[in-house]
């Protein structure tokens, strides 16, 4: 350790002073060195210093200033997200149209008469799932589940489709196995959340794959033919698959059956995008115009057509360049779990690299992708965790950081979640206020079902979220509802029903 001293400095007084330093602290080496001017240079240094500090924060403030949105942008973000849904829903422009408000011929929501032993599959959040559901109605009115849940590795969601349906259709014998229901040929629900085109209940075209997934020779498809084709080159056991339903519409389907209010589904998760349930007359696409069906919106696409560009940052940009769909899914990108986190990376890289964080040192940690997955970020951003908690987090990352670190990492969090918190509500805003303008209402009172690990680990997105819906569509009152293991149960609803259906048509 070296002590500066400030003259005058006095001979025999230094003797003593070092004599006793030594004596205090015997394992230190301790030397004394003379400072000349020193009060004056240390003046100017901390001076100097407070000034790169100074300078520096009003840099790191600028640059997340580009992630606040005012209310007029959240305002314009909402009157788009409307525009982009009735270019959706035109006969005209569907085919290009981006947001593309796919009907799900979903015909109504549950109403307590279902009932029935089923099986479900779930593919495409966090989880790949089969569960036996046990719809129970009437007095004796209740939902029995039980589950499995199953890894895809990541060489299978990106080899080719008969890798991922042989995949699918191994892990549905085995739950079968697991339960001893092989024999029993249950109804099933194919919670598929992708985009698909639907032109009955149970046929979906998948449009393109989104999030994590790219297995080839899918596209263009007909995924329930992909299951139902896996199923018979294993020729082990049989199963009538009744129903292709997104995750948006089985969640909205599972909190209705709780609340008939509950019009909308919604998912922030993985992904994001909601679904609701839609004047017919008003879905081109479809025939008919009686009555309501559910339309999935496949609101992730929203901007893809540029519409979005004024209130995207070079981060937005870097995160869409570096993922497996660039160009595509751009709100979805500026929204859900799959990519906050990396949304906070390329902004963690820029400030080390500008020097702000790290002592300008980027790590292996930092050139990792995905490494902030939901989780992590929730737990940055808790308000019961101190600095010092924070920092333990992103040691366990592999990124040692100060405490001023942390503090620098935890306002990046809060900017990029904030962000997404409201542009989630700026979409969710435009939705209801279309549904009560189909309605001719003054004011609307609707129930939206909510699932996602977003959604449900974030300490502030659902707050932010709600209150934003609550500025820009102040005619409404919305409700959020959780939905309890939404995916399975709704797709299970939905069947229940259509089987319901086929059997008055066949008698
Ligand atoms: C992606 C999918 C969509 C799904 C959402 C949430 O946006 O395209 O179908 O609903 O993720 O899982």
């Amino acid at each position: 350790m070296n002590i500066f001293l400030p003259p005058p400095y006095n001979i025999l007084y230094a003797r003593r002073l070092h004599k006793t330093v030594r004596r205090l602290v015997p394992d230190s080496d301790v030397r004394f060195l003379l400072s000349e001017s020193g009060s004056g240079k240390g003046a100017a240094l901390v001076t100097a210093v407070a000034y790169r500090l100074a300078e520096q924060h009003r840099q790191i403030e600028e640059t997340l200033e580009e992630f606040q949105l005012s209310k007029e942008q959240l305002l314009e973000v909402k009157k788009r997200m409307r525009i982009e849904m009735e270019a959706g829903l035109r006969k005209k422009t569907h085919q290009s149209a981006k947001v593309k408000m796919l009907p799900t011929f979903v015909r109504s929501t549950p109403d307590g008469s279902e009932n029935g032993d089923f099986l479900a599959l779930d593919l495409g959040g966090t989880n790949f799932r089969v569960l036996l559901v046990k719809i129970r109605s009437g007095k004796r009115r209740m939902v029995e589940m039980h589950n499995k849940i199953y890894a895809i590795p990541v060489d299978v969601m990106q080899g080719t489709g008969e890798e991922l349906f042989d995949h699918i259709v191994h892990c549905i014998s085995d739950f079968l196995d697991y339960m001893g229901i092989k024999g029993a040929r249950l109804p099933m629900g194919f919670t598929f959340s992708f985009p698909c085109v639907q032109t009955s209940l149970d046929a979906g075209m998948l449009l393109t794959w989104t999030k994590g997934f790219k297995a080839t020779d899918c596209e263009g498809e007909d995924v329930v033919l992909l299951l139902r084709e896996g199923i018979k080159r294993r020729e082990e056991f049989e199963l009538d698959v009744v129903a292709v339903v997104n995750d948006t519409v089985g969640t909205m389907m599972t909190c209705a059956y709780e609340d008939p209010n509950c019009e909308i589904g919604l998912i922030v998760g993985t992904g994001s995008n909601a679904c609701y349930m839609e004047e017919t007359k008003n879905i081109e696409m479809v025939e008919g115009d009686k009555g309501r069906m559910c339309v999935n919106m496949e609101w992730g696409a929203f901007g893809d057509n540029g519409c979005l560009d004024e209130i995207r940052t070079v981060y937005d940009k870097a995160v869409d360049e570096l993922s497996l769909n660039s160009g595509k899914q751009r709100y979805e990108k500026m929204i859900s779990g799959m990519y906050l986190g990396e949304i906070v990376r390329n902004i963690l890289i820029d400030f080390t690299k500008r020097g702000f964080l790290f002592r300008g040192h980027i790590s292996e940690a930092l050139k990792t992708r995905s490494i902030f997955e939901t989780k992590f970020l929730s737990q940055i951003e808790s308000d019961r965790l101190a600095l010092l908690q924070v920092r333990v987090i992103l040691q366990q990352l592999g990124l040692d950081g100060t405490c001023d670190d942390s503090i620098i990492v935890k306002q990046v969090c809060g900017a990029v979640s904030k962000r997404a918190a409201q542009l989630c509500g700026a979409g969710m805003a435009a939705v209801v206020d279309k549904i009560r303008e189909n309605r001719g209402l003054d004011h609307l009172d609707i129930t939206v079902g909510v699932d996602g690990t977003l959604y449900k680990l974030h300490p502030h997105f659902s707050k932010i979220m709600h209150q934003t819906v609550k500025d820009l569509a102040p005619k409404c009152d919305v409700t959020f509802l959780l939905s309890e293991d939404g995916s399975g149960k709704g797709a299970a609803l939905i069947t229940a029903v259509a089987c319901r259906l086929r059997e008055a048509e066949q008698s």
